[in-house]
């Protein structure tokens, strides 16, 4: 029994070009198998929980395409799927950037992107540098809507975007949508009062590991979408290899757990605001 506040809500299955390219795209959601099938006449897309050896399994409605990615709830859709006015502002460059693998849970992966202090590390030379490596402080509060908000977040960092530009102390701003979709937005280096938006959607495949979908919302400036997608690959794929080494596997919600290497504001934010929403899967629930 998967806890309502995911299983009632929507989740990103596939990149929508994927499945066009190859017809049939077989994935898994939640531990559920799933099949989706893309009809190229009628450009419907079919979804299917497969049931044990049952080829035909059980046809999923709740089915959507939004982003430029296909978005399955299994259960009864209890919310709509999470919208963003800078997508629809005119002018930006919107975009997917790409799903990557990662053996780990999702949770790990939503902690990681909210992670301030592993930046002038794992990204050095782009998201961050030393000796810049002090977080100066910044506010996180939970919003009316649930929205688990990080503010005042400031960090320098040499090459923050795709856009060729020297480096500057960059704003950001967090938001945690749902348990597995969080949002940045930072200043753009040429208008640096307007930020970029980049979203990650991360599907949750097992307990213990997961497929980050990264949507991407560029002010235009200088911005080529195959850049983007070279840029967040890479910045992606020097996270990989970290979330995979990560020991356990699963998010430990203990407030003691990995308090002294994680003292990170954001992240215990983020734990105490999965306990309260009851999240488990993907997660070590709290001893008593
Ligand atoms: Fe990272």
């Amino acid at each position: 029994m998967i806890e309502a506040i995911l299983w009632d809500d929507w989740h990103v299955v596939a990149e929508l070009a994927q499945l066009q390219h190859h017809g049939v795209w077989r994935t898994r959601l939640l531990g559920v198998a799933l099949t989706l099938q893309w009809d190229f006449g009628s450009g419907l897309i079919r979804a299917c929980r497969e049931l044990g050896d049952d080829p035909g399994g059980m046809p999923v409605e709740a089915l959507e395409v939004r982003y430029g990615f296909v978005w399955i709830c299994l259960g009864v859709p209890a919310r709509p799927i999470v919208d963003f006015a800078e997508y629809h502002e005119p002018g930006r460059l919107s975009g997917t950037a790409g799903s990557v693998r990662v053996a780990v849970s999702g949770l790990r992966a939503v902690e990681n992107f909210l992670d301030l202090s592993h930046l002038a590390f794992v990204h050095a030379g782009f998201l961050g540098e030393q000796p810049h490596t002090e977080i100066a402080a910044y506010a996180v509060e939970t919003l009316a809507d649930g929205t688990l908000l990080a503010t005042g977040c400031r960090v320098y960092q040499p090459k923050p975007s795709p856009v060729d530009s020297s480096g500057f102390d960059v704003d950001y701003i967090y938001a945690v949508l749902r348990p597995y979709i969080v949002v940045l937005y930072k200043a753009n280096p040429v208008e640096q009062s307007r930020k970029d938006m980049i979203a990650l959607f991360v599907q949750p495949v097992t307990e213990e590991s997961c497929v980050a979908h990264i949507l991407t919302c560029y002010l235009p400036h200088e911005i080529h979408p195959p850049t983007v997608r070279r840029f967040q690959q890479f910045i992606f794929g020097q996270d990989r290899p970290i979330l995979e080494n990560q020991i356990p596997k699963r998010l430990p919600l203990d407030p003691r757990a990995e308090a002294s290497v994680r003292a990170d504001l954001s992240s215990a934010s983020y734990r105490r605001w999965l306990t309260a929403a009851g999240v488990r899967f993907g997660a070590l629930a709290p001893t008593a």
